[in-house]
């Protein structure tokens, strides 16, 4: 355990859950791409904007209402992920394609993951965000040797799997410390 952690790009700030982004920076993009190149961008960005919808809505159905340092962290971590979620939207958008009309049923099994562990207490809860995070860094590492990206999309493929590896990071120290 932990080499996926390690696999993860170094250099980007894990303590940033929300970077700056100005107007300028949305871009129309694609033009002038050969169809086999844009094909696996959009595969790779229909596959994390699912699978950040799963992430947010496992987070926000794990928080509860006790005031507790592991339901600050979840709240931080949903944030974080409802970033990467929109970072996937937008660059969608930006090169004309259409999110998975399927990821609901994603939005399903976040909710499945999340209010399950929560019903079975902190350690559950901790179990399976270091499982679904690690799971995610892989994912993020695949495509990011798989696919063309462009600079700017790469950029932000490689601070959200950062961000990855930042959660489990934290959530193993939480799980170390046995309590929150
Ligand atoms: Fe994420
Ligand atoms: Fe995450």
């Amino acid at each position: 355990m932990g080499n996926e952690v390690e696999n993860r790009r170094v250099g980007y700030d894990v303590s940033v859950i929300r970077p700056m982004m100005r107007e300028g920076d949305v871009v129309l993009r694609g033009e002038g791409m050969e169809a086999l190149r844009l094909r696996g961008i959009r595969r790779g960005l229909r596959a994390l904007h699912t699978l950040e919808l799963m992430a947010v809505t496992i987070y926000r159905f794990q928080i509860t209402a006790e005031r507790s340092e592991l339901n600050r962290q979840l709240i931080a971590a949903m944030c974080n992920e409802m970033v990467h979620y929109q970072d996937f939207q937008v660059k969608l958008l930006e090169y004309g394609f259409r999110p998975s009309v399927w990821r609901w049923a994603y939005w399903l099994v976040g909710f499945v993951f999340g209010y399950g562990s929560r019903l079975l207490g902190r350690e559950r809860i901790l179990r399976t965000a270091i499982w679904v995070e690690e799971k995610a860094v892989r994912h993020y590492a695949e495509l990011l040797d798989l696919v063309g990206w462009d600079d700017a999309t790469r950029v932000v493929v490689e601070k959200d799997q950062a961000d990855e590896g930042g959660h489990v990071s934290r959530w193993r120290g939480l799980l170390a410390a046995g309590q929150g």
